[in-house]
C-alpha cells in the first residue's frame, strides 16, 4: 500500500508540474488547469489511501463535503472580473487551514497545547513558521477580498492609506511577539515534554493574524494585484512548512510550487508596476487620490464624440491600436470589438491591440478575453513592445482602461501613481476613450489623457458603443 501511496504522489506532483507548464500560454491554459486539478484529486486519494485506518472517516468526509458544498457554487457562478476575489477568498482560506494544522501539531489528544512526544526539530520549526506565515496570509487575504470587492468606501480606503506609517510601527510590534512566542515555544517543545501553554500558540496566531491586517489594509487600490499574489506565495510557503512537519510530500511538493510560482508571479508583476516589493508593502501607492479627487478627471475640457465620428476617424486610419481595460471585461465587449476590428481590415487598416500587464483585474485578463473572441495572438502586444508605436498611429481606440493609460504616471511626480509603466497612448495622433463616465479607474485617481487636445470622449457602455460603431463602419 505504501508503495501504491507513492506512485499516487509521483503521479500528482507530474500532473502539477506538466499542468503548471500549460498555465504559460492561452492556448494550454484552460488544459493546463485540468491536468494539475485531475493532480490534485489524485494527491487527495493517496492520502486517503494513506490514511485508511484512521478512525476519523466521518469528519474526513464531512470535511469533504463541506468544502465542496462550499467551494463550487462560487467557482461556477462567480463572473470573471471578480475571480481576483474569488482568488483572495480561496487564498485566504488555504493560508487559514495551515495555521490551523500547525496548531493543531501542538493540541494533546485531549484539546490541551503541549508537545506529547519529543518533537523532531523540523516538525518544530515547520509548524511554527506555518503558524505564522498561515495566519498572515488568511487575515491579509480577507482584507484583500475586501478591498478588490470594493467593500470599503474611497474615503475609508485613503484614511486607511493615510494612517500607513501607524500600521507599520504596529506591525514591528506584531513581528517581534509573533517570532518572540514562537522562539518561546519552540524552546519549551524542544526540552522534552513540557507542556506549552495554549494561550502561547493562541497569542502568536493572533498577533500574526493581527500583522496580516495590518500589512494590507494601508496598501492601496493599485498595489493590489501585486499584494494577492505575495499573498498566495506566502500560502504555497506555509503549506509547505506544514508538510514538513506533517512529513507529507504532497503539501511540501505543492506548497513549493505555489511559493516559487507565486514568487515569480509577484516579482514579474512589481517589476511591470516599476515597483519594489519592500516599497509595496511600506508605502502607499494609488490609493490616495491627492493628486486628483476620486470621481473626476482633470479640470480641462472633455470633447465628446459620437459612434459615427470614431467610425470615419479609424476608416480612415492606417493604423489603429485598441487598448482593452476592465470595462471591456465588465461590458463583455470582447465579440464586438473583434468585429469592430474585421471591419476596418476589410478596410485595410492594420489593427493591434496593447496589453498592459496589469489591465482589468487578474493577470493575463485581456488576454484571455480577447482569446475568447479568436483575436489572433500575433496582433496582441505587449506593453513593451507596442509603446513605441503609438506616436507613429492614427488612432487610439481605449475601452474600458484608465489607470494602465493614465499620462500622470510618466509626467506627474506628485501623482500616486508616478513611476508606474503605461502604454503610451497620450503620443497617439488621436485618441478616443470609449467608458461611460468620467469617473475614475481602480486607483481612484483623475486621468489627463481624457482632457488632452487630442483625446475625444465616446461615452457609453462598451459592447453598446462598439457594436455602434459596427453599424457605422459597416454603412461607410
Ligand atoms: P480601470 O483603471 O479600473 O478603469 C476601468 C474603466 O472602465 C473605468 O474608469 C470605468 O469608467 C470603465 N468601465 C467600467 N464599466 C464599463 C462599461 N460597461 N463600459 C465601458 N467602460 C466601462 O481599468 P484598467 O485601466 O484596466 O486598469 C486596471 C486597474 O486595476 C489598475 O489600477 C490595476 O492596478 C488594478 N488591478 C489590476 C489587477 C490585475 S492583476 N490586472 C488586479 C487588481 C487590480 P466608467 O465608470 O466611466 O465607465
Amino acid at each position: 500500500m505504501n508503495y501504491l501511496v507513492s506512485v499516487l504522489y509521483i503521479v500528482a506532483f507530474a500532473m502539477f508540474i506538466y499542468g503548471l507548464m500549460g498555465l504559460t500560454g492561452p492556448r494550454t491554459a484552460v488544459r493546463g488547469n485540468y491536468i494539475a486539478a485531475v493532480g490534485m484529486v489524485v494527491a487527495v486519494v493517496a492520502v486517503l489511501v494513506d490514511i485508511r485506518n484512521t478512525d476519523n472517516w466521518i469528519l474526513i468526509v464531512a470535511g469533504l463535503a463541506v468544502g465542496v458544498v462550499l467551494g463550487v457554487p462560487p467557482a461556477l457562478k462567480t463572473k470573471m472580473t471578480a475571480m481576483p476575489q474569488l482568488v483572495a477568498l480561496f487564498n485566504g482560506v488555504g493560508g487559514g487551514t495551515v495555521a490551523l494544522i500547525a496548531w493543531a501539531e501542538f493540541l494533546d489528544s485531549d484539546g490541551f497545547t503541549t508537545v506529547h512526544t519529543v518533537p523532531s526539530a523540523p516538525l518544530i520549526i515547520g509548524s511554527l513558521f506555518a503558524a505564522i506565515i498561515g495566519s498572515v496570509s488568511f487575515w491579509g487575504s480577507l482584507v484583500a477580498f475586501t478591498k478588490l470587492q470594493e467593500v470599503l468606501s474611497k474615503k475609508v480606503e485613503r484614511g486607511l492609506v493615510a494612517g500607513a506609517k501607524a500600521f507599520q510601527l504596529a506591525n514591528i510590534v506584531l513581528a517581534i511577539a509573533a517570532v518572540g512566542i514562537a522562539i518561546h515555544v519552540g524552546l519549551q517543545a524542544d526540552s522534552a515534554n513540557e507542556p506549552t501553554s495554549a494561550i502561547w500558540i493562541v497569542g502568536l496566531l493572533v498577533a500574526a493574524g493581527v500583522m496580516g491586517l495590518f500589512v494590507v489594509l494601508p496598501i492601496g487600490g493599485a498595489d493590489m494585484p501585486v499584494v494577492i499574489s505575495l499573498l498566495n506565495a506566502l500560502t504555497g510557503l506555509s503549506a509547505a512548512a506544514a508538510g514538513l512537519a506533517l512529513n507529507n510530500q504532497a503539501m511540501i511538493v505543492a506548497g513549493m510550487i505555489v511559493g516559487a510560482s507565486g514568487s515569480i508571479l509577484t516579482n514579474l508583476m512589481a517589476k511591470a508596476m516599476n515597483r519594489s516589493i519592500p516599497a509595496i508593502i511600506f508605502g502607499s501607492f494609488g490609493g490616495n487620490d491627492d493628486a486628483g479627487g476620486a470621481g473626476s478627471a482633470t479640470g480641462g475640457t472633455v470633447k465628446a464624440t459620437s459612434a459615427a465620428d470614431a467610425a470615419i476617424q479609424m476608416a480612415y486610419a492606417n493604423q489603429v491600436i485598441v487598448v482593452p481595460g476592465y470595462g471591456l471585461a465588465v461590458a463583455q465587449a470582447q465579440h464586438a470589438v473583434k468585429e469592430m476590428a474585421a471591419l476596418l481590415e476589410d478596410k485595410g487598416v492594420e489593427v493591434k491591440y496593447a496589453i498592459h500587464p496589469v489591465a482589468g483585474r487578474m493577470p493575463g485578463h485581456m488576454n484571455v478575453l480577447l482569446a475568447e473572441a479568436d483575436v489572433e495572438y500575433e496582433v496582441m502586444k505587449e506593453m513593451d513592445d507596442i509603446n513605441g508605436e503609438f506616436s507613429r498611429t492614427d488612432v487610439t481606440i481605449v475601452i474600458g482602461a484608465n489607470d494602465v493609460t493614465n499620462p500622470a504616471a510618466r509626467l506627474d511626480t506628485s501623482s500616486p501613481i508616478y513611476g508606474m509603466p503605461i502604454l503610451n497612448v497620450d503620443q497617439s495622433k488621436s485618441v478616443i476613450v470609449l467608458k461611460r463616465s468620467m469617473s475614475s479607474g481602480y486607483a481612484g485617481i483623475d486621468n489627463p489623457l481624457f482632457t488632452a487636445d487630442q483625446t475625444s470622449m465616446l461615452f457609453g457602455d462598451a459592447k453598446k458603443m462598439v457594436g455602434e460603431v459596427a453599424e457605422e463602419l459597416k454603412a461607410l
